[in-house]
């Protein structure tokens, strides 16, 4: 099974459909780590619930985005981590981390990229009025929701109801991140 740590800022409903889907036997991988910058997140509820230990930090306490990096190597070393796996981790990488994990960083996002990266992508989405949105996974570089597409799976806007379309893309995004995974540690 690959080594992974999925690094998440928020609920970590992502986070979940991962470790549910290698509970069931669909994904040959095992969650080593679950990193997050928000201490309070309840991904770091979730991750008790599965036992898998959490490594939480506050950027605050660090003089560089180098200086927790660093720390964050340090952790993923000591539990022979291969692949990182962003699930809603809502800070740039930067390139201590690229370098030590060439290739093998991949991020989900919210909207059919290079459309709407950032934040709240599917408010943007829907603020500009588009009909078609969608869910994308792909290799992080150092941009914002930048980096080569793996996969993108399309979703139609609920007309006027903002939180049925966002029911319908997190949905589609677990089913996504699952299925790219698998594609991805089996080739
Ligand atoms: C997800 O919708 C993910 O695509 C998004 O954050 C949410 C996290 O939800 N990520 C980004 O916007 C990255 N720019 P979760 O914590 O329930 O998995």
């Amino acid at each position: 099974a690959k080594k992974i740590a999925v690094f998440a800022s928020g609920s970590g409903s992502n986070f979940q459909a991962i470790q549910e889907a290698i509970l069931r036997g669909e994904l040959n991988a095992q969650i080593e780590l679950v990193v997050t910058d928000k201490p309070n997140a309840f991904v770091v509820e979730r991750a008790q619930n599965f036992q898998i230990p959490t490594f939480a930090f506050q950027a605050k306490n660090y003089d560089s985005k180098d200086h927790y990096e660093r720390e964050i190597i340090n952790q993923l070393q000591e539990k022979g981590v291969e692949w990182i796996v962003l699930a809603g981790y809502m800070r740039l990488i930067g390139q201590t981390l690229l370098s030590a994990f060439p290739m093998r960083i991949v991020n989900i996002h919210p909207s059919l990229l290079p459309a709407f990266p950032g934040k709240d992508a599917i408010g943007q989405a829907i603020d500009h009025g588009v009909k078609i949105t969608g869910v994308t996974v792909h290799f992080v570089d150092e941009g914002m929701d930048t980096g080569p597409i793996l996969s993108q799976a399309a979703v139609e806007v609920v007309e006027g109801d903002q939180e049925a379309t966002e029911k319908r893309i997190h949905e589609l995004e677990h089913e996504l991140y699952t299925n790219t995974l698998k594609k991805l540690f089996e080739s």
